[in-house]
């Protein structure tokens, strides 16, 4: 088998743990996100690693250096998904990481730095909508204020933290320490459809948008909806409606922002009852940080507007933000040679989606590979990979941490290494 199918085999194996049968979904926390991570870390240990959970349940695998106190390169992604995710959206990158340390303890090479593989907790935010977790909590920059916010069915993220495994009392203690980084890649399926438009396999991530998140309520009065005349109304939503098409308008008419609400409740949910309380979830995204806030502002302005407008009251809660970020220009050159060794001709791309590389990049340098995936469709269980783009991917990366090696002094004897076993 070669080491692509194996990270495909592995891939369709971590697809089905999930929470909700016959779906991927793999919440923060949850009782598959334990089991993934018991999996993971068998298949870092068959790849000469030691892994350790971190306080907030982040699975870190570490490969030893030529010497004991070596610096560290952190490859890896995240192990948690969005609810009725695809395949490869995080645990590709992971699987991608731990195949390309397997090649290196395959041919017995040791490098000038350990590498440690990040199966990160949470990216996704799909549980507490506060998005990359594990990497803040790496990072040094979560607000610990978050451990008490509560998901849909009251428990507290410190809680959820201790059901992984994790220990909420020590976030701060679990941050790395920049001195001790050389730096973080990530891979990752495109999830956009450039690569596949010019006919690459993979390509390189030269910025990520900065993106907001925030949690809106508009509260209103419940009434039975026969006996209360359309103008007495208290309608919390249709104001939730005016707001999402205010959102809409706002992202048409301003170039290169997205802008979402992905996510809307409304109670008590009755038929035949005037929604008296709603709430929506609001995403905001742009490559430029100033655009963002001002949209961001905007958006805000709406909200409240919007419940002035209709005598109701309106909460508005920020709950994440990352600023925009460019990747390591010194990283991502090396990435590019890499890439062109295998590849043609060399694509760069900005990245709209966030990940765990806009949080690291704020305590190393960070770049990113992107990953072709089928019609750039993601978020989705029609998501899709070609092996062959699996086998260029790790041939990129494996390139790169030998090239890394080199530049931080790798001898050509020791990256001959000697062979035991093989796993292709
Ligand atoms: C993560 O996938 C995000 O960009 O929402
Ligand atoms: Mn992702
Ligand atoms: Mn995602």
């Amino acid at each position: 088998m070669s080491a692509a199918q194996k990270i495909m085999e592995r891939i369709e194996a971590l697809a089905k743990i999930s929470d909700e049968p016959g779906q991927i979904t793999r919440l923060f926390a949850s009782r598959a996100m334990r089991q993934a991570n018991e999996l993971v870390a068998q298949w870092m240990r068959e790849a000469g690693m030691t892994p350790r959970m971190d306080a907030v349940g982040n699975l870190i695998g570490h490969y030893d250096g030529q010497k004991a106190k070596a610096k560290i390169f952190l490859l890896g992604s995240h192990l948690d998904t969005v609810r009725n995710a695809g395949k490869f959206d995080g645990p590709l990158g992971v699987m991608l990481s731990i195949a390309c340390v397997e090649e290196l303890y395959r041919r017995r090479i040791r490098l000038p730095f350990a590498v440690e593989v990040i199966g990160f907790a949470d990216e996704e935010g799909a549980r507490y909508q506060t998005a990359c977790l594990g990497s803040r909590v790496l990072a040094g920059c979560l607000d610990e204020r978050h451990l008490r916010r509560r998901d849909a069915n009251g428990i507290s993220m410190a809680e959820a933290t201790k059901f992984l495994g994790g220990n909420p009392a020590q976030l701060k203690a679990a941050r790395l320490n920049p001195k001790k980084l050389i730096g973080y890649l990530e891979a990752h399926i495109e999830q956009g459809p450039v690569l596949e438009e010019r006919n690459m396999a993979v390509g390189i991530v030269s910025a990520i948008a900065g993106q907001c998140r925030a949690r809106i309520s508009f509260i209103g009065c419940a009434g039975h909806a026969g006996t209360t005349p359309t103008r007495l109304r208290k309608d919390a939503l249709c104001a939730a409606a005016e707001f999402i098409m205010a959102v809409e308008k706002l992202a048409k008419d301003t170039r290169g922002l997205v802008a979402t609400v992905g996510e809307i409740a409304a109670w008590p949910g009755t038929g035949n009852v005037i929604p008296g309380k709603t709430r929506l979830s609001l995403d905001v995204r742009h490559i430029r940080n100033s655009i963002r806030h001002a949209a961001q502002a905007a958006l805000k302005r709406a909200a409240l507007q919007i419940a002035r407008g209709r005598k109701l009251r309106c909460q508005y809660e920020a709950v994440y933000e990352t600023a925009a970020v460019n990747c390591s220009r010194t990283l991502s050159r090396l990435l590019g040679q890499s890439v062109k060794r295998r590849q043609k001709q060399l694509a760069r791309l900005p990245s709209g989606a966030g990940h765990d590389a806009a949080v690291m990049a704020g305590i190393t340098p960070s770049a990113m590979l992107f990953i072709r995936c089928k019609n750039g469709v993601s978020h989705h269980p029609d998501e899709s990979v070609k092996l062959r783009d699996v086998q260029v991917a790790l041939d990129v990366l494996n390139d790169f941490i030998l090239s890394l090696g080199e530049k931080h002094g790798l001898t050509a004897a020791a990256k001959g290494g000697r062979q035991h076993g093989s796993t292709s």
